[in-house]
């Protein structure tokens, strides 16, 4: 079977570390081995509007932002195909027919649209277009085929979904879809990076990210406030090591030859680690070491941005190729839907034969 790749993100904002950690990192890995027939990489400007339609301006200007923040990252559209969600209507369609697949009460069960609702003071009236959106999600997913989805722990739910929409569909209409796996980071840091002032999720609101575009000075001044063990007041006294920003973040970024580099007074983590857990070591040297992570991580996706910055028709034509190509793919699978489902009605010429031999002679 061939290896399909597909994740997406909601064009709302910059992209931020904690989407770097999460998912970003690992698509390019992934891309990088060469190892998939097809990458697929969605701005789901479609599911934005969800539960943003009155404020269209804010989606539309954060496409090209999403678009450089992967450029920057190292997506390459040689290798992965990007494209806008809107652009491809095939998905509207699918999403459409999987409505009959799906029972309200299963929707009202799932946690991360449970907790967005609340987030986002639906509770009175949700609108139909976002309480649906995993539906829709699952239309994204199946209509590439994908086999493996790379996404943050909170979509864990909508990929459950997908896999229910893809078993009852094949099971009703005969093997169609392909059944998806989610593809989770691999560490706890990474599962769940927390905002700068270590509460759980990053967000705009909160004013706690770091963005993959941040400058230097601001990266330097947002590592040098964060939240760490509000108990280790002086060097001496012993540091926690749970809840402490600075080290959820270490662990997310740190890699092995930054020892070396920038702290060669310790030989890795787990060194740097006993120290604080044991006392005197002070939160500024675990903080300017971040800092350095930090700053060495972002610098080349923040100068591979600015490249791309200087010709965003470029970009947008990126896009517009990669939304003409996905198109095409979601058109083939709609075809097979369309075929599986029987309501493909002019294209089959033994029903027209059938209809005519029942009605010959009457
Ligand atoms: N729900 C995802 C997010 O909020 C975006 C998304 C839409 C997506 N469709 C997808 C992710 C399909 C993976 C696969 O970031």
């Amino acid at each position: 079977m061939k290896k399909i790749m597909l994740t997406g993100d909601r064009p709302t904002g910059r992209l931020h570390v904690g989407h770097y950690v999460g998912s970003l990192r690992r698509r390019v890995e992934l891309q990088d081995t060469g190892d998939f027939d097809d990458i697929f990489i969605m701005i789901a400007d479609a599911q934005a509007l969800t539960d943003n339609a009155d404020n269209p301006e804010k989606v539309r200007q954060n496409i090209i932002e999403v678009a450089l923040d992967y450029l920057a990252c190292g997506l390459d559209p040689e290798k992965s195909t990007l494209f806008i969600q809107s652009q491809v209507p095939e998905l509207c369609e699918l999403s459409f027919y999987y409505m009959n697949l799906v029972t309200v009460s299963r929707l009202q069960r799932n946690p991360t649209v449970k907790s967005e609702i609340k987030m986002r003071n639906f509770e009175a009236s949700i609108p139909v277009g976002f309480f649906t959106y995993p539906i829709s999600q699952a239309a994204d997913i199946t209509a590439f085929k994908a086999t493996v989805v790379p996404v943050g722990e909170d979509q864990m739910p909508m990929i459950e979904q997908t896999k229910e929409i893809v078993h009852k569909f094949n099971f009703v209409y005969g093997e169609t879809l392909v059944e998806p796996k989610i593809l989770l980071p691999d560490n706890e840091a990474c599962l769940r990076l927390p905002g700068t002032d270590g509460k759980a999720k990053m967000s705009k609101s909160l004013g706690n990210c770091i963005y993959l575009s941040e400058e230097p000075g601001d990266i330097k001044k947002k590592v040098f406030s964060m939240f760490t063990d509000p108990t280790h007041i002086r060097i001496e006294d012993p540091g926690k090591l749970e809840g402490n920003t600075v080290f959820t973040y270490l662990d997310a970024f740190c890699r092995p030859e930054y020892f070396p580099e920038f702290l060669p007074e310790y030989k890795d983590l787990d060194e740097l680690k006993a120290h604080y857990q044991r006392g005197g070591l002070g939160d500024m040297k675990v903080k300017r070491f971040l800092n350095n992570v930090l700053q060495a991580e972002l610098e080349p996706i923040r100068n591979r941005r600015k490249e791309f910055q200087k010709d965003i028709p470029a970009v947008y034509e990126i896009l517009r190729k990669g939304s003409e190509k996905a198109e095409q793919v979601a058109a083939q699978t709609l075809k097979e839907v369309k075929v599986a489902m029987k309501i493909d009605y002019f294209s089959d010429e033994a029903l027209i034969r059938e209809q005519a031999e029942k009605f010959a002679g009457g």
